[in-house]
């Protein structure tokens, strides 16, 4: 089922996400219709916050290649666009940085805050430990644009956007260009 995206600047995009205590059918289920509320919307990433549902789960699938994710992040404003390949579908449940080093630049969109993207700082290498959607402890070690990715989601539960790292001047532009468009 394709779940509704709750859109910027809507103030439930602040909460901060629940602790998942067992891994049962209906988290199994809020899973696998992320992935597809992802997909459909030619994400790369999702948090359940953008659902709504304020448990810490998230899901990323990375294009495998820089001209992919540009290429995701063009679709996305096309209506017209192709359901995009699947490449490799990752589910975090409970997610914590373990470790985090250097940096990087990278230009940043999120499904909640459509028709926008800035460049962000973050580490560029991380280590994350998480449980898998069969409740299983896992660790990953990332790098570059999967290492942003899974920040980028986990900023998200904790009620955390992109644009928040931006110059008040910039948030304030953002905001009156989307009360604008918003209102028609
Ligand atoms: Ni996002």
């Amino acid at each position: 089922m394709i779940l509704p995206i709750l859109n910027y600047p809507d103030k439930r995009l602040r909460t901060k996400a629940k602790h998942v205590n067992v891994v049962d059918e209906t988290i199994q289920t809020l899973i696998k219709d992320m992935f597809e509320t992802m997909y459909a919307k030619d994400g790369i990433g999702l948090a359940a916050t953008q659902v709504d549902q304020h448990l810490q789960v998230m899901v990323v699938d990375m294009p495998d290649s820089q001209d992919d994710y540009q290429l995701l992040l063009k679709n996305r404003q096309d209506e017209s666009h192709k359901q995009p390949p699947k490449h490799h579908p990752l589910c975090f449940i409970n997610p914590k940085i373990k470790e985090k080093n250097g940096q990087e630049k990278h230009t940043e969109g999120c499904l909640s805050v459509p028709y926008f993207q800035a460049e962000v700082q973050r580490a560029n290498h991380i280590k994350v430990e998480a449980l898998n959607e069969k409740g299983e402890v896992f660790t990953l070690q990332a790098t570059g644009l999967l290492a942003i990715c899974i920040q980028h989601e986990l900023d998200h539960l904790k009620g955390i956007l992109f644009v928040d790292y931006l110059s008040k001047l910039k948030q304030e532009r953002l905001l009156e260009k989307t009360k604008k468009m918003t209102n028609g």
